[in-house]
């Protein structure tokens, strides 16, 4: 319901806020906590770090480091069958958007029981979640500020929108300090979800002034920063620009929607495996130029908000710089082209395209599709 807000009670971001984690834990009454992390000993090293700081608050841990990129409903069952046996009592998740959705899924079952699949769509739940801190490690998904998990039906590979207002973590970390060691890469996948997730909000049908200040501000920072983020991860002032910029952004569409761009990104995800900004980012030119018929005012401040546009030019001509901004913004962060030199076959995008109908961020795009021709066009021109 636009005007209803979502977010956590308190929100840690800054340099070193990984260190007041067990602070807050204790505050919020754990004495055990299953510290969820990504899959393999990459997590495990970034499930250590929470180890130790719960350790010097008297706090007992155990750690699932079982969260594979997009989880699957089989992995919430594993983590959930840990939680009980460890005998826990709060949650925390330590790395990007897939700790952080298995983590969510977790809770959702250890205290409302059954699978997760079982609260697929909105506010399924009905008990209280077990306290839960998300640590955030990646300036992207923004999942830990949102009310939504994506946990993928492991049978069908079908991505189950879990959206509920009890997820919303109780306590949200950003340390740019975490983030200093991201790949080139995955700081541009991550970065252009985030700015994905701002462009989305603030031309979603359910933008209020509240998600326009918070996307607004998101799509300068964006800009500002990711370029230098990507070309120099030790850059500390960029990375603290990013972190803001995710945050932000997941505070925005948390609130207000998202659109065109997450619907076609989640099927084809779902049918190859891709990553979800990277998609987003080669996605996000065709469904803004698709969208520009009416949303030109808008766009045009975007366009200004990129540092692109300028009032003495039309509404449409401005929209038309916020286009070309993520293009050669894409470009900067030498991006593929488009989706078919990433394996995308033309021959199964009619079937995703009317998936992608039937998402349910498809709700809040500004311009709605008739049919699913109309998206399959989308995704052509992406190609
Ligand atoms: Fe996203």
């Amino acid at each position: 319901m636009p005007g209803t807000y979502y977010m956590p009670g308190v929100n840690l971001i800054h340099r070193g806020a990984l260190k007041d984690v067990g602070t807050w834990a204790a505050r919020l009454g754990g004495t055990k906590g299953l510290i969820v992390a990504s899959l393999g000993s990459y997590g495990e090293s970034q499930a250590r770090l929470l180890v130790e700081v719960l350790a010097r608050s008297g706090i007992g841990s155990a750690v699932f480091a079982g969260a594979g990129p997009n989880p699957t409903d089989a992995m919430v069952a594993r983590g959930a069958a840990e939680y009980r046996d460890r005998g826990c009592d709060f949650l925390l998740a330590i790395g990007g958007g897939s700790a952080m959705d298995c983590a969510k899924g977790i809770g959702l079952v250890v205290s409302n029981g059954g699978a997760v699949a079982d609260y697929a769509g909105t506010d399924r739940a009905t008990k209280e979640l077990p306290p839960f801190i998300a640590v955030n490690t990646t300036a992207g998904t923004g999942s830990e500020v949102t009310s939504v998990a994506v946990i993928t039906d492991g049978a069908t590979h079908r991505k189950m929108m879990i959206v509920d207002w009890r997820l919303t973590a109780d306590v949200s970390v950003n340390d740019p300090e975490l983030m200093l060691s991201m790949p080139p890469e995955l700081t541009a996948y991550t970065g252009m979800d985030a700015l994905s997730h701002a462009i989305e909000a603030y031309l979603a049908t359910n933008a209020t002034a509240l998600s326009d200040s918070l996307a607004y501000e998101s799509i300068v920072l964006a800009f500002a920063w990711l370029p230098a983020a990507f070309s120099d991860g030790r850059n500390v002032p960029a990375r603290e620009g990013m972190c803001n910029a995710a945050f932000l952004a997941g505070l925005a569409f948390n609130n207000s929607g998202l659109g065109y761009v997450h619907a076609l990104s989640h099927p084809l995800t779902g049918k190859y495996g891709l990553p979800h900004g990277l998609l987003n980012a080669l996605l996000l030119p065709a469904v803004m130029r698709w969208n520009a018929t009416r949303t030109a005012p808008r766009m045009a401040r975007i366009a200004v908000a990129m540092g692109v546009g300028h009032p003495w030019r039309s509404d449409r001509e401005n929209a038309e710089k916020a286009i070309a901004g993520v293009e050669d913004l894409n470009r900067r962060l030498r991006l593929p082209p488009g989706l078919a030199a990433l394996g995308v076959k033309e021959a199964d995008l009619p079937e995703l395209a009317r998936a992608a109908l039937e998402e349910s961020v498809a709700a809040t795009n500004p311009r709605q599709a008739a049919s699913a021709e109309q998206l399959l066009n989308l995704y052509l021109e992406a190609m």
